[in-house]
């Protein structure tokens, strides 16, 4: 599709005299007939797939560089990096970038190719996030196949006994992670980006990297600590997931396209809330969704005692009715790393009776309706906002049509 169309809402955008150099035209796709005016054209078609030719390039070019350093060290982890960068995940965060940019307006020569790396970059973090994330959360499934560190793990079974190949396999993990971390750094340092916004998005960047650690720190923290805050679960929340996962990457796609300091906040207000929405669905997911769809085991969060918003909630509703069986049944699957497939169903009984599902579901529909209600009082491309509120939409797991709220009604998606 096209994304933009001179419209009567016109994308909002900086002044000219703060965009001196690469003034972004709203049918910038239409305009541009190089090489990146037809890469812009196949974006809007198809981000995910124009990400990976972006991915595939740069993979290519770090795995010759790896193999030329050294062959085992490329074999048994640089391309198990490439490998799980390449295959699968929803591309979420590459596709936020994408569409904020077009929805604001972007998508000149320069800006195109930016969204495009800027969201392989992304996807590296990602990359880097989800295997530091399976070592701790000890998680052996991801996207559906073995977690990188189990990966490692077989692999060296027969030649590492006695638990040598399970240290080995959490030793490469993080390794790779790092190593995918310093490849998006890299390929962020090699993108050229329109010159009004260099510095913002290397501000951005750098927030958005240390964001995610401490949100996984206060995380495993609460976890280890058998923390019961309803609070501590959204911080935790908002800083692992909401900051990396949503809003970032639509601060860095408005940035590209030269938002305006209106437009800015309207997105990351939108962007903080349905990121939080996606980790209230990703905690809900744990217990009630089909594993099938998440690539991930059901039960992960309960056996690891994760204080996460859902648990917290019905904790803390179960103790203010006094309700102790409900308490037992919470308390004692909650931290069980043993716990049996057939003890999910009692804890997700008393989820459900006790209201605290609903009152997650409440929740991640608020938040949801509320960046709706954020991106439309936002001046948007029409096209390009549409597939930004879907995106969002789809990412807190709620109805596609939703009606939006007003922005006043909105909630604070705690930091
Ligand atoms: C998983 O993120 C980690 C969380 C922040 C919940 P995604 O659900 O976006 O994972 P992939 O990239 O699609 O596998
Ligand atoms: C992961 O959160 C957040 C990051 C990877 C930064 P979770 O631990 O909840 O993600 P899943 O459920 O394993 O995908
Ligand atoms: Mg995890
Ligand atoms: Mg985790
Ligand atoms: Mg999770």
């Amino acid at each position: 599709m096209r994304a933009s169309h001179p419209t009567a809402r016109a994308p909002h955008r900086a002044p000219v005299s703060e965009r001196p150099h690469h003034e972004p035209v709203p049918d910038a796709g239409a305009e541009c007939h190089g090489a990146a005016g037809l890469q812009v054209a196949a974006a809007d078609r198809d981000v995910a797939a124009a990400v990976e030719r972006v991915l595939g390039q740069v993979l290519a070019e770090n795995l010759t560089r790896a193999r030329a350093l050294d062959p085992l060290f490329a074999r048994d982890v640089a391309d198990r990096v490439a490998r799980f960068t390449l295959d699968g995940g929803k591309r979420l965060r590459s596709r936020i970038v994408w569409w904020t940019m077009r929805a604001c307006g972007g998508g000149d020569d320069v800006a195109g190719p930016a969204a495009l790396r800027t969201g392989a970059a992304l996807e590296l973090i990602q990359t880097c996030a989800l295997a530091h994330d399976d070592v701790m959360d000890g998680a052996r499934t991801r996207r559906g196949r073995p977690a990188l560190h189990a990966s490692v793990a077989t692999q060296y079974r027969q030649a590492a006994p006695d638990g040598r190949a399970e240290r080995l396999g959490e030793a490469a993990a993080t390794l790779a992670g790092d190593l995918a971390l310093a490849w998006a750094d890299d390929l962020i340092a090699d993108t050229v980006v329109p010159e009004h916004c260099s510095r913002r998005v290397r501000e951005l960047w750098r927030d958005m990297r240390t964001e995610m650690v401490a949100g996984q720190y206060l995380d495993v923290q609460g976890q280890a600590t058998r923390s019961r805050s309803v609070p501590q679960a959204v911080r935790a929340a908002t800083l692992k997931s909401a900051l990396y996962s949503v809003e970032r990457p639509m601060a860095l796609g408005a940035a590209l396209a030269g938002a305006d300091a209106a437009t800015t906040a309207a997105l990351c207000a939108a962007g903080r809330g349905a990121g939080l929405a996606f980790q209230l669905r990703d905690d809900v997911e744990d217990l009630f969704a089909d594993p099938d769809t998440t690539g991930k085991p059901p039960g992960g969060d309960l056996r690891n005692g994760k204080p996460t918003y859902l648990f917290t909630v019905a904790r803390a509703w179960a103790e203010e009715a006094g309700d102790l069986s409900a308490l037992a049944v919470l308390d004692g699957a909650h931290g069980r790393a043993d716990l049996p497939e057939s003890a999910l169903g009692p804890v997700r009984q008393v989820l459900v009776a006790s209201g605290a599902l609903q009152a997650v579901e409440d929740r991640i529909g608020r938040l949801a309706r509320c960046a709706v209600g954020q991106l439309r009082c936002a001046r948007l491309d029409p096209a390009g906002g549409a597939e930004l509120e879907r995106l969002l939409l789809r990412a807190a797991g709620v109805p596609t049509a939703q009606p939006a709220a007003p922005v006043a009604e909105a909630e604070g998606a705690g930091r």
